[in-house]
């Protein structure tokens, strides 16, 4: 399967991937990595891996759709089967998202529902519950709402942090991602009808 990893700073997910497929692992052709920010270490992981890498910044375009448009073109000639966000600290219009429905991933750290866009660790700690962690799912247009494809929890300590909260959630987001995309590679994982099916059984 060809995937295109989109990205706008660490890239330890990205990583992740690269160390699962080169493990065997990971049936997936790593295409090629874009970047939202020049400066993203993800991108040296890239390079490092000999993936070929593109930075398309949000700045150098006049409105959104114009940028969604430009992101569009790069992933059309990459012409991938799956595209994985990986940290990609850009909301994407719905124009974007219904050209790559069921093509299109992202990891979110929160158990969604709960939590929902930015800050998660800080949330987490606040609202006081017990588990915390991060979910892999499908991109629709509403934010953080598409169908999950897996999750992975992390009992929250009474002296956690959200830098320990961050940490420990990582270290399952690095298990977790390389899991689900090979699901989907393997075609164990598809979006039918809004819903994640795994197995030919609706989940
Ligand atoms: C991860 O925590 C992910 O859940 C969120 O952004 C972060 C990206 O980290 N969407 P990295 O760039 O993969 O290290």
């Amino acid at each position: 399967l060809p995937v295109v990893v989109l990205i706008s700073g660490n890239g330890s997910n990205l990583q992740a991937l690269i160390d699962a497929e080169r493990a065997g692992e990971l049936p997936v052709e790593l295409r090629a990595v874009v970047s939202s920010r020049g400066g993203a270490y993800g991108l040296e992981r890239a390079a490092a891996a000999g993936i070929p890498t593109a930075v398309l910044r949000p700045k150098d375009y006049p409105d959104r759709e114009r940028y969604d448009a430009a992101l569009r073109d790069c992933l059309d000639r990459l012409n991938p089967g799956l595209v994985v966000l990986a940290g990609f600290m850009r909301i994407l219009g719905d124009r974007f998202v219904a050209a790559f429905e069921g093509r299109l991933v992202n990891i979110h750290p929160s158990l969604l529902p709960a939590f929902r866009g930015l800050h998660t660790h800080e949330r987490a700690l606040a609202a006081g519950v017990a588990e915390h962690g991060c979910s892999v799912h499908y991109v629709i247009p509403e934010l953080d709402a598409g169908p999950v494809i897996a999750q992975a929890a992390v009992a929250v300590e009474p002296d956690d942090t959200p830098q320990t909260l961050q940490q420990k959630v990582q270290a399952e987001e690095h298990r977790l991602y390389p899991l689900a995309v090979r699901w989907i590679a393997e075609g164990r994982v598809t979006m039918r009808d809004g819903r994640v099916w795994m197995d030919g059984q609706p989940l």
